[in-house]
């Protein structure tokens, strides 16, 4: 919370390093959160939760209330990773993640696609220039509700239903906050829905049609249109093309893996999980990782950029971008490879560098 009256920025972030190399790449996240508060004066307290698959298998829990209590009453919210080999899928993404996500109606997911320097893309003759975009993916609604059922399970006339639910309120409000981080942006002030509006005729007729109208409050924005098999061919042939994309939580959850992918990979993917009138959650996009746990082999940069994106949204504008001038350094002068084990460098290692050029910038 920002005291105006003596400008003491003082912010409360809820940590859950979470599960297999969460907690490493956090506590480097950490270390550059600390050299930034000492450089811009801000003060922060922690608070750490053990959230995860160690805490389901010892306890059974996921996500109890009390916690989700707690962090309601937080400034930000920064992951690690959710995810453990001896745990069936889904319990702890749904169980965690995806309702984190909803009981604290973070409904945007924001997915910057920037290629930094001195990373490599798996795209021939595409530089930092071509590829510089962001994905607003909804957060809170489609496929991921969780709304259908099975009928008839186990038998041969079994039906498994899986809907797709998509409210005005929530389609309208996701495509506003597009529309505006475009604006804020002002690069080529270009917004692209990508959708399916030729087979999902219903979900993405509401989609398009709100687009539209909401487009008008916008003059200054180019609208495009792309369907999501289409926008996924794009962003490997013309990634230039795109400025920001908005689209549904499904859509947005696969494109942002191929954007992920054109950026160097999940060792540089962040990503935040955003509430503009509530608290947001910023983890690096990969997963857990399990068996690179407790080598120091893991990449860092994407929970560090998971760090400078939950300061650039307190509101801690010149330390996000120190953070990110540092992360170019170490990319561009020390990394080998973005590849757990062919970094040339431990996971802490990264970490050091990074607060190194943060002190020398
Ligand atoms: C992501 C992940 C999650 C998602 C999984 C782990 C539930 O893939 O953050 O993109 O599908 O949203
Ligand atoms: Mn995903």
């Amino acid at each position: 919370m920002i005291d105006k009256k003596t400008n003491n920025r003082r912010y409360s972030i809820a940590v859950v390093p979470g599960d297999g190399t969460g907690p490493e790449v956090i506590a480097e996240g950490l270390k550059v959160l600390k050299t930034a508060s000492k450089i811009y004066g801000f003060k922060y307290d922690l608070i750490e939760y053990d959230l995860g698959g160690e805490r389901y298998l010892r306890t059974g829990e996921t996500l109890p209330d009390s916690v989700v209590r707690e962090l309601k009453q937080t400034d930000a919210i920064y992951l690690g990773a959710i995810g453990h080999p001896e745990v069936k899928p889904g319990i702890l993404e749904r169980g965690i993640l995806l309702k984190l996500r909803s009981l604290l109606d973070q409904y945007i997911n924001l997915r910057p696609v920037k290629l930094y320097p001195g990373v490599e893309t798996p795209l021939k003759d595409k530089g930092p220039d071509d590829i510089d975009f962001v994905v607003v993916r909804e957060n809170t609604e489609g496929f991921y509700v969780g709304s259908g059922g099975f009928l008839r399970k186990g038998t041969s006339d079994e039906v498994a239903i899986q809907e797709s639910i998509n409210t005005r309120k929530g389609v309208e409000r996701c495509l506003r906050y597009a529309f505006e981080l475009c604006q804020k942006r002002n690069k080529e002030k270009k917004l692209t829905l990508c959708g399916k509006t030729n087979v999902l005729t219903y979900a993405f007729d509401l989609w398009d049609r709100t687009f539209r109208e909401v487009s008008k409050e916008y003059p200054d924005i180019k609208t495009d249109y792309a369907h999501v098999d289409a926008i996924s061919m794009w962003f490997i042939k013309n990634p230039d093309w795109f400025d920001v994309v908005v689209t549904d939580n499904m859509f947005g959850d696969i494109i942002t893996d191929i954007g992920a992918i054109i950026q160097g990979g999940m060792g540089v993917a962040a990503g935040a999980n955003i509430n503009p009138e509530g608290v947001s959650m910023f983890e690096p996009i990969g997963g857990s990782a399990p068996k690179y746990k407790g080598k120091n082999v893991i990449n860092p940069i994407a929970a560090i950029s998971a760090c400078q994106m939950m300061l650039e949204n307190l509101g801690e504008i010149d330390s996000s971008k120190l953070i990110e001038n540092a992360v170019i350094m170490v990319l561009t002068k020390n990394m080998k490879s973005l590849s757990a084990g062919q970094m040339g460098y431990g996971t802490s290692e990264i970490g050091d560098l990074v607060v190194k050029y943060m002190k020398e910038l």
